[in-house]
Order: structure tokens, then C-alpha cells, then sequence
């Protein structure tokens, strides 16, 4: 398919697998990207940014087509270096940078010298405004129903996604909720030109994660995420589990006075403990409600492959038929 984000990235299909802490790695960018889509590697799952240097160049070993390096501006423990990690990835040729979370102006002048096209991640049209304003070159949209975080305004993308694009003029791409070719039609149809996915591309013979993950992602429901975190205006949604149900408890008690240390236990280091050790229950992990629609664990290429068929059966079959005059 040909999109204006496939003319930007200069990729086959116009699907992009988002940034995702612990699952972003090389193995999963290299196989979105041979599989014609974008592959992001998450750039502050490494270490350092020496650690980003070395999965670039490994990413870069197993597939010949673009891939970019997602960054994310959120409130941490500890403030990551951006500028060494801008560096890592401009001096490792990476053409594509996903950003997300705060504002990435600061940073743009750097990027921009350096050729890099930047897709920024909102949840809001007004954010998404702001990107084209600071001269993003695309934007993800990020609807209520998304894994992680879908900031604090609460609408889901099939309000959310119109309105952007009767507000935008750079292209963008629907994320969150996104599962297969009817999810890729109703975006473009929404005016979106692609899809992101993220917790479906977990959901993979090829993501770097233990099996427990992909295994709790088939088993769960529409209905099995919760969202955490509301009180300090920093939303996740998560899936639901032992650790999570602790969190929301600490939430319900502290109320107003709730801080990040109160719930230090259920968000912090969770990440190795779920994606590498397969320990689910650990703490608050990112999981979208699209949870409730993947019930398999496909290699990315016939994953990818059955979007595109699905959605180009659509188009022709289904909305060709819905026109033809009966005689
Ligand atoms: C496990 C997991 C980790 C994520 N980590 C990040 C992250 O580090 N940075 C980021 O920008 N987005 C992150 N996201 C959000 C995804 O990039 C994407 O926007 C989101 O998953 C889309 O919603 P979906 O899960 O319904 O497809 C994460 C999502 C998941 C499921």
C-alpha cells in the first residue's frame, strides 16, 4: 500500500510497530522492518547510550530496510542523558526517531541537522498541533484505548482521529486499539495515513519477550486492563494482575496525597522482571485493550502480511460490493 507515511519512510506498508520499553529491541525492529513496515528500537531500554549504539548497529546486521529509535520524554527516577542518546542515534545512521511524552523542541535542531525525520507520539490534538508547529515531520496518535500512555483527555481515537485530521496538514499515523486490516482501514477511512502497533506486534513469534507476555496478551480480554497512575497525571494502562490490583489499592488509600514513592514497589524495575524473567504479575506493565482481539502469536511477516490482505479484501470485496448498483 502507498501512503504519504510510506513515501515519508520510504517503506512497503504503512505500519509502524511503536516504541516499547523491554520489547523494542533489535529482533523485533529488523522484523518489522524486513516485513515492510517500520521497526523502532526503544531507545531508553538501553543502559546507556554506548548500550543504543550497539543495538543500532545489531538492528542494522539483520535488516537492510529503514528502522527508527523511539525516545521517550516521561517523568523518571532518574533523568536519562538525551543529548548522548541523540547522539548515539545520529551517529549511527538511523534515519527515523519516534518521540513521545514531553515536548521533543529542544532537541529538534540537532535531529533536523542531522536528516532525521521525526514522528511524534500525542494524545491530544492540540499536542498534535504543536508537533507540526516545532516541525515534526509526522505524528502517531495515541487514542484512549492505547497500551501505555494515553495522557489525561480521554477520547478515543475513533473521535480523536477525525479531528486530527481536520486539524493537520503533516502526515499521521492511528495508534492504539489497531489489530489487523479492519483496524487499518477504519483509520485510513478516519483520515490517518497508517497504523502504529503496539501491543499486538508483542504478540509475536519475534519479540524478545518470554513466552508468559505473549501468552497473557492471547489470554486476555477487552475488559482485563486497568489504567494506574491517574492521580499524578501520568496515566498508564496496564494489564491487569497481583501487583496492579496492590497498586490501585495504595491509590484508593493515599487518594490526593498519593506520590511516585507510594507505589515505587509496583512501577519500578518491572519491566526485566515481566519481559525477561516471564514473572507477569511483578507490577504495572503497558497493555492495550486490543488485548480482547489477539488470540494468536504469528511470526511479524505473517502478521504484517494479513493486515494488508485483510485490508485490501476489504477495499476491493466488501466496499467495492457496497456500491455495485442491483439490477
Ligand atoms: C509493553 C509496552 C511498552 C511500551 N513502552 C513505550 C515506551 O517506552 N515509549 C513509548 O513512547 N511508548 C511505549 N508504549 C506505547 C506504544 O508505543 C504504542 O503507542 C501503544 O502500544 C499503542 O497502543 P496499542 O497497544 O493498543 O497498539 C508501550 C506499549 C506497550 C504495550
Amino acid at each position: 500500500m502507498k501512503t504519504r507515511i510510506t513515501e515519508l519512510f520510504d517503506i512497503r506498508q504503512p505500519i509502524i510497530q511503536g516504541g516499547m520499553h523491554f520489547v523494542g529491541r533489535a529482533e523485533l525492529a529488523a522484523a518489522v522492518s524486513n516485513a515492510g513496515g517500520l521497526g523502532i528500537i526503544t531507545g531508553l531500554t538501553q543502559r546507556t547510550p554506548a548500550d543504543l549504539a550497539i543495538e543500532i548497529a545489531r538492528c542494522r546486521g539483520m535488516t537492510d530496510a529503514p528502522f527508527g529509535v523511539n525516545l521517550t520524554f516521561l517523568p523518571s527516577f532518574r533523568a536519562p542523558p538525551y543529548p548522548e542518546y541523540i547522539s548515539a542515534i545520529i551517529d549511527g545512521g538511523v534515519r527515523v526517531v519516534e518521540t513521545a511524552g514531553r515536548n521533543p523542541e529542544k532537541y529538534m535542531t540537532s535531529l533536523k541537522a542531522a536528516g532525521i525525520k521525526v514522528i511524534h507520539k500525542c494524545t491530544s490534538v492540540r499536542h498534535a498541533l504543536k508537533a507540526q508547529e516545532i516541525g515534526c515531520d509526522a505524528v502517531s496518535v495515541d487514542g484512549f484505548e492505547c497500551g501505555g500512555h494515553p495522557g489525561e483527555d480521554d477520547v478515543p481515537n475513533m473521535i480523536l482521529l477525525p479531528l486530527t485530521a481536520d486539524a493537520l496538514s503533516i502526515p499521521f499515523v492511528a495508534s492504539g486499539g489497531m489489530a489487523d486490516g479492519r483496524s487499518l482501514i477504519a483509520a485510513l477511512a478516519l483520515g490517518a495515513d497508517g497504523i502504529s502497533m503496539g501491543t499486538r506486534f508483542i504478540a509475536t513469534q519475534e519479540a524478545p519477550v518470554h513466552d508468559n507476555v505473549k501468552q497473557a496478551i492471547v489470554a486476555a480480554s477487552e475488559l482485563d486492563t486497568r489504567l494506574v497512575m491517574r492521580g499524578l497525571r501520568n496515566t498508564e494502562r496496564v494489564l491487569n494482575n497481583k501487583g496492579v490490583e496492590d497498586l490501585l489499592r495504595i491509590e484508593q488509600e493515599r487518594g490526593n496525597s498519593l506520590t511516585i514513592d507510594d507505589i515505587h514497589d509496583q512501577v519500578a524495575g518491572i519491566y526485566p522482571k515481566v519481559m525477561i524473567e516471564g514473572d507477569i504479575d511483578a507490577g504495572a506493565w503497558s497493555c492495550g485493550m486490543v488485548a480482547g482481539l489477539i488470540d494468536d502469536v504469528p511470526t511479524v511477516q505473517e502478521l504484517i502480511d494479513r493486515v494488508v490482505a485483510q485490508a485490501e479484501d476489504l477495499i476491493r470485496e466488501r466496499f467495492a460490493a457496497l456500491l455495485k448498483v442491483s439490477t
